[in-house]
């Protein structure tokens, strides 16, 4: 029999990609399938409070959604209680690192995406690294920093240019490439400001390929990979966001040989870290030497209908719609 399944989409969250949630939040308000699915809409505040949305999409675009109409939710288990499914659409800390996905998984609520303990280690690029590393796949010279750490130790072991990441985080935020001694200084100082855990890489001169995986029913579909050009000499957050001459592509000048293999390292971490839904799983491809990095996955990957993931999706025949339908039976 036929039945509408109620669905709860969740956007915001106390992480540094709320604003970037809460556009991915209208894509799919726009294009959800209403002939099949009946929805609510839930903001979580910076403060982790959790307000029912149903005003304005603009007030998702601009990011200003506390300013609409909005309801707060006392008690919010008792209000998961009375949904089929649960979209978190909730980017960066918090939202995809497995903390959110606990509660649901505690209170036995069915949803959208990687569970707890894929979620943690996807957001986590440390340990990302090391089941990367026993999965024999190659990644970018790199090392660690925790409270002590030696800047000639750095030099000595990496070289300039390097690029200085906060071990967990996303859209570019607290990441900075260093040219020389001063630079690094000030680019771990940065992404200590978001992370006591930092993480220091060559930064390679390569295309940055990306690959979309989504699971449907038991099937696990790997897209052919799609390409980042970038506007700015890395993928920063003015890249990604801001400057509008960054643009991406599903290229066709890439050998057969680069294409499969990364479409078999993506279906190989979507199984590792037993991800379920979908992920974006990202490499640096360097074509002077042929070499395949692996850079990290993206277990809530950026989801407006522009993004990169439903437009990798889109290009293996499967709408956005669709994909958000997929996404939501597959739960
Ligand atoms: N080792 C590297 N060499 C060159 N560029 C890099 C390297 N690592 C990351 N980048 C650039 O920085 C961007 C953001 O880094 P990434 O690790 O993907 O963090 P985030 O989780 O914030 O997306 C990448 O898209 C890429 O443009
Ligand atoms: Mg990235």
């Amino acid at each position: 029999m036929f039945f509408i399944k109620k669905v709860l989409i969740l956007f915001g969250g106390k992480s540094t990609e709320h604003y970037v949630s809460c556009k991915s939040c209208k894509s799919i308000i726009e294009n959800i399938d209403k002939k099949l699915f009946e929805y609510e809409v839930v903001g979580i505040d910076f403060d982790n409070t959790w307000y029912k949305f149903s005003d304005d999409l603009s007030y998702l675009e601009k990011g200003n959604w506390k300013d609409a109409n909005i309801l707060k939710i006392d008690n919010i288990i008792k209000y998961l209680k009375e949904f089929d499914v649960v979209f978190p659409i909730t980017h960066g800390n918090n939202g995809e690192d497995g903390k959110l996905q606990g509660l649901l998984e505690l209170f036995n609520v069915k949803f959208v995406g990687c569970k707890t303990l894929s979620s943690s280690i996807g957001m986590d690029k440390v340990i990302s690294k090391v089941i990367f590393d026993s999965l024999n796949i190659n990644q970018v010279p790199y090392l660690v920093i925790n409270e002590e750490y030696s800047i000639s130790d750095i030099i000595k072991k990496l070289q300039f240019p390097v690029i200085v990441k906060p071990a967990n985080g996303g859209s570019s935020i607290g990441i900075s490439k260093a040219d020389n001694k001063k630079e690094l200084i000030k680019a771990i100082k940065e992404a200590k400001k978001y992370d006591d855990k930092v993480i220091i890489e060559k930064f390679i001169i390569a295309r940055e390929l990306e690959c979309a995986v989504l699971e449907n029913k038991k099937d696990i579909i790997c897209s052919n990979p799609g390409e980042i050009k970038s506007a700015n000499e890395f993928y920063d957050y003015d890249a990604k966001y801001v400057n509008e001459t960054s643009y991406t592509t599903i290229p066709n000048d890439l050998k057969e040989d680069v294409v499969n293999k990364i479409k078999d390292y993506s279906k190989k971490i979507f199984k590792t870290l037993n991800c379920s839904g979908y992920a974006r799983i990202d490499f640096f491809y360097d074509e002077e030497n042929e070499k395949i990095y692996i850079n990290e996955i993206n277990t809530i990957p950026g989801f407006t209908s522009i993004s990169m993931y439903p437009k990798l999706i889109e290009s293996i025949g499967i709408t956005y719609t669709d994909l958000i339908t997929i996404l939501i039976n597959n739960a």
